[in-house]
């Protein structure tokens, strides 16, 4: 236990070499002081948890709560923890922010509508998606791989599943975009942006009562426990946190793989010579091991401890937020071997990428698809697809929460 903080790592938390390669100082963390004590760019203290064992224990620890009620910082903090502009749409009531038991109905309440089966028969729809998305720029020979093909697929693939119309999903798409763009940055934009889709997801909740189909918002609507229903802004609320939880996150798992992919040809030749055998092993592993590699939630979610509580032998005062650092935990040689190297084939991988615990991400079955049949896709139709700019010439997506490239340039012999 430490009596003082040590000397800050370097380079320092949070700067913009940070965000390219956070891995150092998250090394430097989990040596020195796996429960960190740190400003936020915001303004706002947290504690970061960086070693695997403590993130573990802290994601499953029922005194940490969600929800920001807790928050010592409260007053303070207003606006600057959580989904941007939330708070002035009322979409606050969404699973990554209550605890049980208002977690556990909700939760319960959503499973039955978004299920593993439902994904798996969605498995087509993603793969034509896929396809057209593709066919946008296979002829061209060069493309921005995130403009053009991580960030367009997972916010369609989730409109369709919810059961927005063709012809209503280029305005997620503008929104969505606004949302990114600007995580960070000014609000006046995102909180429009958030405005304007809970007003669209009501009105489409109301009409869909009235004519039930069988996709994702007819199931929210129709699922029932105890004869207990979702509110229609429940509803609502449950529909933005599957739109937003699994839109950027799926973004940068398609963005990240494929980075990490172009930069190490062993590991990807692994992948396509399974992949041209037809062997799928190394596919399912592979999707796994790029989530821990580099997977898209550096931090998990906010926490807040609801009493004085004790994780690697410092205290956290009531009201602390607690941030466990998925992407350190990921790394840590503790419980991975050789954990710097990116193993397709890595068997022992208990990553903590989707979280742990009750608040495990729900939408992890259609991320795996999503992320599978991207990677899978582009690496057979594209095969000899690289990088258009030397690596330091990429720009980072330097969030709190999510990891990121801002563009993924890359060159291919053109298809026919
Ligand atoms: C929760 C990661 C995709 C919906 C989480 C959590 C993580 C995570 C780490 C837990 C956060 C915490 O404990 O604070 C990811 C990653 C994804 C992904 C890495 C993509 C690669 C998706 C998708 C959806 C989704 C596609 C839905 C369509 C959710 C929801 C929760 C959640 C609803 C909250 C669950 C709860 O609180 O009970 N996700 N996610 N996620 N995720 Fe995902």
């Amino acid at each position: 236990m430490h009596d003082h903080e040590p000397a800050a790592p370097s380079p320092s938390l949070f700067s913009w070499e940070f965000a390219a390669d956070p891995y150092p100082s998250y090394a430097w963390l989990r040596e020195n002081s796996p429960v960190h004590r740190t400003t936020l760019p915001s303004g706002v203290n947290a504690w970061l948890v960086t070693r695997y064992a403590d993130a573990r224990q802290a994601l499953a620890d029922a005194r940490l709560s969600k929800n920001p009620v807790h928050h010592s910082e409260r007053a303070h903090a207003k606006g600057k923890v959580g989904i941007p502009g939330e708070r002035s749409a009322d979409l606050m009531t969404h699973l990554l922010n209550i605890d049980p038991p208002d977690h556990t109905r909700l939760r319960r309440l959503v499973s039955k509508a978004f299920t593993p089966r439902r994904v798996a028969e969605f498995a087509p729809r993603v793969q034509a998606l896929t396809d057209r998305l593709i066919d946008g720029f296979a002829g061209r020979g060069s493309a921005d791989l995130i403009h053009e093909f991580a960030f367009p697929l997972p916010i369609y693939a989730i409109c369709d599943l919810l059961g927005v119309p063709a012809e209503d999903q280029d305005d997620f798409r503008d929104w969505a975009g606004t949302m990114i763009r600007h995580g960070g940055g000014p609000r006046g934009g995102v909180a429009r942006a958030v405005k304007r889709m809970r007003a669209y997801l009501l009105e489409l909740i109301h009409r869909k009562r009235a004519a039930l189909g069988d996709d994702l918002i007819s199931g929210l609507i129709r699922a029932s426990d105890h004869g207990e229903h979702l509110t229609e802004n429940e509803a609502a609320a449950m529909a933005f946190i599957l739109l937003f939880a699994g839109f950027e996150t799926t973004v940068n798992l398609i963005g990240n793989g494929t980075y990490a992919l172009l930069r190490d040809p062993g590991q990807r030749r692994v992948l396509t010579d399974a992949l041209a055998a037809g062997e799928t092993a190394v596919l399912d592993t592979g999707v796994e091991e790029l989530l821990r590699y580099d997977g898209p939630v550096e931090l998990a979610t906010w926490r807040f401890a609801t009493e004085p509580l004790t994780i690697g032998g410092r205290r956290i005062g009531t009201g602390e937020p607690v941030l466990v650092v998925l992407a350190a935990a990921d790394r840590d040689p503790a419980r991975f071997d050789r954990p710097d190297t990116l193993d397709l084939a890595r068997r022992d991988n208990p990553h903590l990428g989707f979280g742990h615990g009750i608040h495990y991400c729900l939408g992890a079955p259609l991320a795996r698809l999503e992320g599978r049949t991207a990677l899978a896709t582009l690496l057979t139709r594209l095969p000899d697809l690289q990088l258009a700019v030397p690596e330091g010439e990429l720009r980072w997506r330097g969030g709190l929460i999510m990891r990121g490239l801002r563009e993924l340039p890359v060159t291919f012999t053109p298809e026919p």
